[in-house]
């Protein structure tokens, strides 16, 4: 009997402690008199590791019971436990004022008496978050704008694409793939809740006119990838009359509240083929084509198949993605019209891009793109802001890709910045899956060493890529598996890891529908709150620390000590150090020996002030670079950050654009460069030219890059004898025109053979035949034929050659005379050759 009880128990407590009951029951009431009563002995009451009463800090609260083999039933929200209430398996996170009440349960006893235990959580105020001007100081917030507030309801279901609104979205959704109501009036409305959170940098959803027609399922566009007008606004986000007014009102508060606003574009594909609006494309109101009406000889999209090999360069960038309309970005009018809308969301102070899946849109057009944002400099000539747009892209992938060394040449040398969407696996492993560590930790070092098996170089600029746990794409990690405490963890961690990080709106709320596991569009969810909670303030004390130490914003990481459970890591710039310690394990205290700091020795506090369960550290020796710590306990279920902040001599953390022609303003940001002005260089091997500055703060300068050779050059900012560290750039020959280049009677290629382009500008690698150094891969989109669209200097007269070049690096080239072709002033440029044998 008790063999059987013991494993049935978990399974089906509810109905064998009814039959228990029952059981009892009948036999005292059976033979009274005759057989002595039957007493069932009751489940001793649970009780709890930690003394009610009132805290400052994250108490982490264990319950035991007493009677061998009882499980013991929780609620958190004063409710009466019971046996279907969540079963105790690991000590509780407490971090908000709440009443534990808990009963046990021991196979063939009575439920004990409920236990109950009030705790009383009043958590220090977050630090004041100063102001800051780079994103690097900061985060980005992304919002899908249709489900985060309704500002204004005269825009829910306007005439020109009625049908496509559900009116209970935001209380109780009847169609998750309509519009609900939000719009730009509504973020605008939010401004004081995201500046009191600290965000640095809203990234809205695509908020230009989308198709008025739904798909072939009926659905809306309430996401924005689906656009008809770029160079509108769409009357669900902003009015019917497709004014610009709710975008405009929406720049002007949030720069207000200094919060800058990221655009994302879609670049890549206009609407669906074969229903709604038949991928229609309209110029500001006037309907250009749709997919039927594109039979010109000059075609607006690619008429191709939906892809189906993701590892194909050709498929990628000249096949359809999702049935969309995929439109050739290196079409002349598309160009221009592409290029414009951008500028124009420019003039209406949009701060930076997300551009939409960029690993299907034109790679080498794209160098062009990010090189047009870098020339502009609004109406008057100069620099509007001190402050140069950021641009990031979304290029889906891991680092075991067989594209990954692909992504990163297109980062380091156009100078956009990716979504470290390889750095997103390890994050949601860990957090939500309960993964190791040590994945993190070795996504890291191949990001930024290079991965040894590859042609991938490491990432440039590592503190520029933007890291995120969660987005529109995704189920939210809460989904997945995470709890409130590991959503604390994931903020923590992306919050002080190496890049610029991104928290989707809700997270802060813990924000999550699980329903078919929280994918698209369950991960789109109405905002729930905008109230303060544990979450909303270890953000502001995060925000906080990143914009007041740069080693935060701006520093080296490097690992300090890492098992599957804990990690230990260290941001550094200059004197500044930030230590930062997490255990994610349920149950087990982490003692900590042998571990080495940049920190000095001193006695340093937590600065989240045990909000997270964290501890104090000793650390011993003589300043260095290896300073040991004392032995000490890391809670589980904790995060611990330890601060030493110094003023510095100049130290550049980031350039922004890192790739850009003579004459483009540049934003140098970083620290200690003094409040007078000092200098800014340009050195490049023996050659150090001085930079006009257009503005000099103590973190952030601007200069005009100065006329450089094409290629890499380093930058300084030189204060007195202070010089700081120089920072990478690359000097690009000119303004950049996208070239098709085109070749055919190309030899027969083996499956591991790349074409490359080669030739005489920097844009085209100075004559180099490496992987790295040669433009390409070229594209091949039937056999002998190679395609490479390079974005080179407006005017120049240049030579080229293609060549083959073989896996272990030697290479056949093309014989005879070069090419040679001039690149336009302006448009796009053509260049088709037969391969010279
Ligand atoms: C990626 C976006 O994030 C996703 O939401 C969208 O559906 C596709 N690109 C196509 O635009
Ligand atoms: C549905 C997704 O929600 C949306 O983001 C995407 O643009 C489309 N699928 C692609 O057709």
């Amino acid at each position: 009997m008790s063999l059987f009880v013991r494993s049935v128990r978990f399974k089906i407590p509810v109905l064998l402690f009814t039959a228990l009951i029952l059981l009892t029951g009948c036999q005292g009431g059976g033979a009274a008199g005759t057989v002595p009563p039957v007493t069932t002995p009751q489940t001793g009451a649970p009780t709890f590791s930690v003394t009610p009463g009132a805290y400052t800090t994250l108490q982490s609260v264990a319950i035991a019971d007493a009677t061998p083999g009882a499980a013991i039933y929780y609620t958190t929200n004063g409710a009466t436990p019971t046996l279907s209430s969540s079963l105790y398996k690991a000590p509780l996170a407490i971090a908000t004022t709440t009443t534990l009440k808990a009963l046990a349960a021991a196979p063939g006893d009575t439920i004990s008496s409920v236990s109950q235990a009030a705790y009383t959580i009043n958590f220090p105020p977050a630090p004041t978050i100063s102001a800051i001007s780079d994103i690097h100081q900061g985060f980005i917030y992304q919002i899908v704008t249709d489900r985060f507030f309704n500002g204004d309801a005269s825009n829910d279901n306007p005439s020109q694409s009625a049908g496509l609104f559900d009116p209970n979205g935001f209380t109780d959704p009847s169609n998750w793939r309509f519009y609900w109501g939000g719009d730009l009036a509504g973020i605008t409305q939010k401004l004081g809740y995201l500046k009191s959170l600290g965000v640095a940098a809203i990234w809205i959803s695509p908020p230009i006119d989308n198709v008025n027609a739904g798909d072939s399922g009926g659905n809306a566009p309430y996401h924005g990838y689906w656009p008809r007008d770029m160079m509108r606004i769409d009357e669900h986000f902003g009015d019917a009359s497709i004014s610009w007014s709710a975008f405009d009102n929406l720049i002007a508060a949030a720069h207000s509240n200094n919060i800058k606003v990221i655009v994302d574009f879609v670049a890549n594909h206009t609407n669906n083929i074969g229903v709604g609006e038949n991928g229609a494309l309209y110029n500001n109101g006037v309907k250009v084509t749709d997919f039927s009406s594109d039979t010109g000889t000059v075609s607006y999209f690619h008429h191709t198949p939906n892809m189906t090999n993701f590892d194909d360069r050709y498929q990628l960038q000249y096949h359809t993605l999702f049935g969309l309309a995929d439109l050739d970005q290196t079409n002349s009018w598309v160009d221009t019209y592409l290029k414009g809308a951008i500028t124009q969301l420019l003039s209406h102070g949009a701060d930076g891009f997300r551009f939409d899946a960029i690993k299907h849109v034109n790679w080498g057009w794209q160098y062009s793109l990010e090189n047009t944002v870098a020339n502009w400099t609004g109406a008057a000539g100069l620099p509007t802001s001190t402050d140069r747009p950021f641009l990031v892209g979304e290029w889906l992938e891991g680092s075991g890709d067989a594209l990954y060394a692909d992504s990163v040449k297109f980062s380091n040398r156009s100078g956009m910045n990716l979504l470290d969407y390889p750095l997103y696996s390890p994050i949601v492993d860990v957090f939500a899956k309960d993964k190791s560590f040590t994945e993190i930790d070795n996504e890291l070092t191949l990001e930024s060493a290079g991965p040894s098996n590859s042609n991938a170089q490491p990432v440039a600029q590592p503190n520029d890529l933007v890291t995120f746990f969660d987005n529109h794409d995704n189920a939210r990690i809460q989904s997945l598996g995470a709890d409130t405490m590991a959503v604390k963890q994931a903020i923590s961690f992306v919050l002080t890891c190496r890049g610029v990080p991104v928290l989707y709106y809700g997270d802060e709320q813990y924000l999550h529908n699980d329903t078919s596991g929280g994918n698209d569009p369950y991960d789109r969810n109405a905002m729930s709150s905008f109230a303060s909670n544990d979450a909303t303030l270890l953000v502001q004390y995060l925000a906080a620390l990143r914009a007041a130490n740069p080693a935060v914003a701006y520093g080296s990481l490097q690992q300090r000590w890492i098992n599957d459970d804990v990690y230990v890591y260290e941001r550094k710039l200059g004197p500044n150090v930030v230590l930062i310690a997490i255990n994610k394990s349920k149950s087990l205290d982490q003692p900590i020996s042998g571990l080495d700091t940049y920190l000095p020795p001193a006695t340093y506090s937590d600065y989240l002030a045990g909000t997270m369960g964290g501890v104090s550290l000793t650390v011993t020796g003589t300043a260095g670079t290896n300073n040991p710590a004392s032995n000490f306990t890391l809670p589980h279920r904790s995060v611990s950050i330890w601060v030493s902040a110094q003023p510095v001599s100049p130290a550049i953390g980031s350039v922004t654009p890192r790739v850009a022609n003579s004459g483009v303003p540049v934003t140098v940001s970083g620290a200690g460069f003094g409040s007078a002005a000092g200098t800014v260089n340009f050195v490049q091997g023996s050659t150090t030219l001085l930079a006009t500055v257009n503005h000099w703060s103590d973190g952030q300068v601007t200069a005009i890059v100065p006329s450089l050779n094409a290629g890499a050059a380093q930058v300084t900012v030189n204060q007195g004898t202070a010089v700081s560290n120089g920072a990478s750039f690359v000097v690009s020959s000119g303004v950049l025109i996208p070239v098709n280049f085109s070749v055919s009677g190309v030899p027969a290629l083996a499956a591991t053979d790349v074409v490359m382009l080669t030739g005489s500008v920097a844009e085209l690698g100075n004559w180099s035949t490496a992987w790295n150094g040669a433009s390409g891969p070229a594209v091949i989109p039937s056999a002998q034929n190679a395609l490479l669209t390079v974005s080179l200097p407006a005017g120049a007269a240049i030579e080229f050659k293609f060549l083959i070049l073989h896996a272990n690096g030697s290479v056949v080239w093309e014989t005879g005379a070069n090419h040679s072709t001039t690149v336009p002033s302006s448009g796009v440029g053509e260049a088709a050759v037969n391969w010279q044998n």
